[in-house]
């Protein structure tokens, strides 16, 4: 199956959002620090008797090493990925005992947000309640090391999944120091697609060369008769790249026509597309590669790149494709007025007679008032599947998910989309790209339909 063909869950013309996306550039409004000032937050923990330290019987070599090392050292290693953060020794958590314990009871660290009773995805790290409950106690009792000789065998550690193969390395055109006065740098960067025949890609890895500094990237797909827009962008500022808030910039016809091709947030890994599947690109396509930096990690420079697996033979038909109301894109019906909370809006599409099709993974996204969120079908039969749900949305940690299993669409099913908000402010807020602006929307990697077993 060669030719790419739309299930056509939207009319054609809007059937281009992902550029949207490109608002899910991490906020503006600062980084939480890492300097554990969460203490007073969890001075009374729990196991003191009669007003002393509490205690417990859990100890680092015993218990949580085995914890630490499936939830957390994937990105606290000695590398220090996670903020800088290491957590791989029992020294070095017991030093961030306090905020250990603030952050794991409110399920801020590990940053895993979708709910646990939605459905199951691959490489998940989150902790189990009674992890959770075990962290906690052991680090609000001073975090003991316990004995090294009684040491429980460490579990394999979760690490961020790679590509069994790379075909194509593409990385930025130069390095590039983020400006230093401003905490953000949001910036897009032109590169070049080298391959002279259609391609096919089946995965993706982007890998900033310095994480202490990138805080966020998405990669856009443009099309070849699109280039000329952003080149156009890329010539009218002088320093290499140009800035971006919103998405790779563009005009109204070529964000149409583009699609996102990869994002990376910290603790990502490749993202491997379906076996038999990929995304096409066709010669004299470009990419953008929207890099937001925060230079409260250090000064520093950053190259990143972008590893890509990558067929010539035709793969079977994907998209990413995005779930929203066109209305509310248009202004129409997502109002959220000021002052007020638990503001809820939802976006139904029905499958018609020629949609069948599969989800394979899901992300969610909506700006800072954003509360919760859900995503999930509705089956004709009655049933329903719930693709991903975020109780408590954290805008600074936005994930796609895999999807253990994939989840299949058939005429009559219906797609649900869920957004809540509270709008604190004075200001009515609606759909728009601005950090006062609002969205509700969802993308989603979707095949053909897929065999059930
Ligand atoms: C997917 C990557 C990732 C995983 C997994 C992860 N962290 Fe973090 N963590 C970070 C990053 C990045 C920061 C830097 C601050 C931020 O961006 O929120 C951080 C910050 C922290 C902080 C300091 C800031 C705060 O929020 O209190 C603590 C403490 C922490 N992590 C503990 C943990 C523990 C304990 C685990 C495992 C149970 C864990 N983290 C798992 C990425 C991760």
């Amino acid at each position: 199956m060669s030719t790419p063909r739309s299930p056509s869950p939207w009319p054609r013309a809007h059937r281009a959002l992902p550029l949207l996306l490109g608002l899910l550039g991490c906020g503006a409004e600062g980084e939480k620090d890492v300097s554990g000032d969460e203490d007073e937050q969890v001075a009374d923990g729990g196991g003191a008797a009669d007003g002393g330290a509490p205690t417990t019987d859990l100890t680092w070599h015993q218990d949580i090493a085995p914890i630490f090392s499936q939830s957390c050292e994937g990105c606290h290693g000695a590398t220090g990925g996670g903020g800088g953060l290491d957590l791989s020794t029992p020294e070095r958590a017991a030093e961030w005992a306090l905020p250990i314990a603030a952050a794991v009871e409110a399920r801020r660290m590990p940053p895993w947000t979708a709910a646990d009773d939605c459905n199951s995805y691959q490489g998940d790290f989150s902790l189990s309640a009674e992890d959770r409950a075990k962290v906690v106690e052991w680090a609000r009792a001073g975090a003991p090391a316990g004995d090294p000789a009684t040491a429980a065998a460490l579990p394999p550690a979760y690490t961020p999944p790679v590509l069994d193969r790379v075909d194509l390395q593409l990385e930025l055109p130069v390095e590039y120091t983020p400006d230093p006065g401003q905490p953000d740098d949001y910036r897009c960067f032109l590169v070049d697609w080298p391959w002279a025949e259609d391609a096919w890609v089946t995965g993706t890895h982007i890998r900033p060369t310095n994480e202490a500094i990138a805080h966020h990237v998405i990669t856009f797909l443009i099309p070849p008769e699109d280039v000329a827009t952003y080149e156009a962008l890329d010539a009218a500022d002088a320093a290499p790249g140009y800035p971006c808030y919103g998405g790779p910039g563009g005009d109204i016809d070529s964000l149409q026509t583009m699609r996102w091709l990869g994002a990376w947030a910290p603790g990502g890994g490749a993202a491997v597309y379906p076996e038999g599947t990929g995304l096409r690109v066709r010669p004299g396509s470009k990419l953008v590669q929207q890099m937001h930096y925060n230079t409260l990690g250090g000064p520093g420079a950053d190259r990143t790149v972008m590893d890509l697996r990558v067929e010539t033979t035709p793969q079977g038909w994907a998209d990413i494709q995005p779930w929203t109301d066109v209305r509310w894109v248009l202004g129409v019906g997502m109002d959220i007025p000021a002052n007020t909370e638990g503001v809820s809006h939802e976006f139904r599409y029905r499958a018609g007679a020629g949609d069948r099709f599969a989800f394979h993974n899901a992300a969610l996204h909506m700006h800072t008032m954003g509360v919760s969120a859900s995503l999930h079908v509705e089956h004709a039969d009655g049933s329903e599947t719930c693709l991903l749900r975020e109780d408590s949305w954290d805008f600074n940690w936005q994930r796609t998910y895999a999807l253990t299993t994939p989840v299949n669409v058939t005429p009559g099913d219906e797609i649900v989309l869920r957004c809540t908000w509270d709008n604190e402010s004075d200001q009515n807020a609606a759909w728009g790209e601005g950090t006062g602006d609002e969205m509700c929307l969802a993308t989603t990697y979707i095949t053909d339909s897929w065999p059930e077993d």
